[in-house]
């Protein structure tokens, strides 16, 4: 049973990553083997469109995302950490889940892993990163686990919220319980760009 904790925050050891790295504290206590994946210092560049990795599950950026893609379709649990950036996920974690799009085959496929969600802003403006990050899992056919939302904002501080840390290792917790179930989505009702969602043709 693997976790995989994405914290997609440029600001090393910041609030997301402490957010993160708690929660796959939990799951190692769950049993888990665990790994905290920084987007900070990477080049992960955005989704060009070329729709060339559409079936292939190959994408032609060569970048750390290569990396990236390997951990998540090794892990059975993923939990997507980002800070608030002008109301929205951080630029990183866009170009991120925009690069998804690779895994959406049959043999490379994030269907069936547990997602988690972790999103830290310092007021206001959690709504839309998490609705976001949401609908990403439910194409993807992954398997919600809870969210945390968290305010804090100097780099750190988020350890001062008790209930915060605690909710995060709860997650961690809660994502190797719901993969150990090992629930598997029919085959036959695949959900893609083209197959979820409002139809148009
Ligand atoms: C460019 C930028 C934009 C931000 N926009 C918001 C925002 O819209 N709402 C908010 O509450 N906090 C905002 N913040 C604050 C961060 O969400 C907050 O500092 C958070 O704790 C950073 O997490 P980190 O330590 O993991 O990087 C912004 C910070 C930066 C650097």
């Amino acid at each position: 049973m693997k976790i995989l904790g994405l914290s997609c925050s440029p600001r090393k050891q910041g609030n997301t990553d402490i957010l993160v790295g708690e929660a796959l504290n939990g799951a190692k206590h769950e049993g888990a083997e665990v790994e905290l994946y920084s987007v900070s210092g990477k080049d992960i560049k955005p989704c060009d469109g070329c729709w060339s990795c559409f079936g292939t599950g190959k994408c032609h950026i060569k970048d750390d995302m290569q990396t990236v893609y390997q951990k998540m379709i090794e892990a059975d649990g993923i939990i997507f950490g980002t800070p608030i950036y002008i109301y929205s996920m951080t630029a990183q974690a866009k170009a991120l889940i925009d690069r998804t799009l690779a895994l959406s085959s049959p043999e490379k496929s994030l269907a069936n892993k547990v997602g988690g969600v972790i999103v830290v802003a310092g007021s206001i403006g959690i709504i839309d990163a998490v609705k976001d990050l949401y609908f990403f899992i439910a194409m993807h056919k992954m398997l919600p686990a809870n969210l945390v939302g968290a305010y804090a904002n100097n780099k750190g501080e988020v350890r001062k919220l008790e209930q915060g840390m605690k909710a995060a290792w709860e997650l961690g917790r809660e994502m190797v319980q719901i993969a150990a179930k090992k629930f598997e989505f029919p085959s036959e009702f695949a959900r893609n760009f083209f197959a979820y969602g409002t139809h148009t043709h």
